[in-house]
């Protein structure tokens, strides 16, 4: 297999660390993740990855609870930066040499986010990992990877996700849902199917930027996406 994507931005929600339960980091899928992604890395691939942090603290749900939504949102960025820590460790267990970039300055522990240097990493062969969202509160860590593409010059986001691409319906619910292959930015909008929060597919869609969804839980998924195979959905203009 052979990649046709030269640089991609994939994006991991913060709960399939968790494996099963959602929540904490399970050892064993955090290694399968970092071999599958090792894989696409030793396919030549450049890659930037950007990590939720739900599978240790949920911003919006906190602030749901009566939480301030600036304060739960700067408490979910830290819990992306766990998340980004653990993966950094898991992909160097597999010979994936990897950086940390976080938005929020924390340099003890982290790289600080900056575009040319996060350029020049992917282009060493160094995957990036953009830790602590875009640095704000009240954006998601979709929106921090579809401004982190854009940065990057990525030619496609992949969002890896628990379902196998974008159904009309819930397919949990409904049996019949139709699965979309290919579907435009405007209709994900328009029929408010949940992809990612309309501020990251606006930002997608203004841009250009195609958004690959597909099922992470499947080995080798990754790499089969970047080789052009026709997994999952793909959002297009
Ligand atoms: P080159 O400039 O291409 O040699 O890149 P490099 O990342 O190998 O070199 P550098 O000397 O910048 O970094 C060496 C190590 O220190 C890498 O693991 C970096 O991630 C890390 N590092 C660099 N800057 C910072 C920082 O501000 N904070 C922290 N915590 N680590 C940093």
């Amino acid at each position: 297999m052979k990649p046709v994507y030269q640089r991609v931005l994939l994006k991991l929600s913060g709960e399939a660390l968790g494996g099963k339960q959602g929540s904490g980091i399970n050892t064993s899928v955090i290694q399968q993740i970092a071999k599958d992604v090792a894989e696409t890395h030793r396919a030549g691939v450049q890659l930037g990855l950007v990590i939720g942090g739900g599978n240790i603290f949920r911003g919006v749900a906190a602030s749901a609870e009566g939480m301030d939504r600036a304060s739960s949102d700067y408490m979910g960025m830290l819990a992306t930066v766990i998340n980004a820590l653990a993966l950094q460790d898991a992909l160097e267990k597999q010979n994936v040499p990897t950086r940390v970039q976080s938005a929020i300055a924390m340099a003890e522990i982290a790289e600080p986010y900056i575009r040319r240097k996060a350029i020049r990493h992917l282009e060493k062969g160094r995957l990036v990992i953009f830790a602590a969202g875009t640095g704000n509160p009240y954006f998601t860590t979709d929106t921090a990877a579809a401004l982190r593409a854009m940065e990057i010059g990525a030619q496609m986001i992949m969002k890896a996700t628990k379902v196998d691409g974008i159904y009309d319906r819930d397919p949990k619910k409904f049996p019949d849902a139709v699965k979309f292959d290919r579907i435009s930015h405007m209709d994900v909008l328009n029929k408010g199917l949940q992809v990612m929060d309309s501020t990251a597919i606006s930002l997608c869609m203004d841009n250009r930027l195609p958004i690959l969804t597909f099922d992470l839980g499947k080995e080798g998924n990754i790499l089969r996406a970047v080789c052009g195979e026709t997994i999952g959905t793909l959002v297009h203009n």
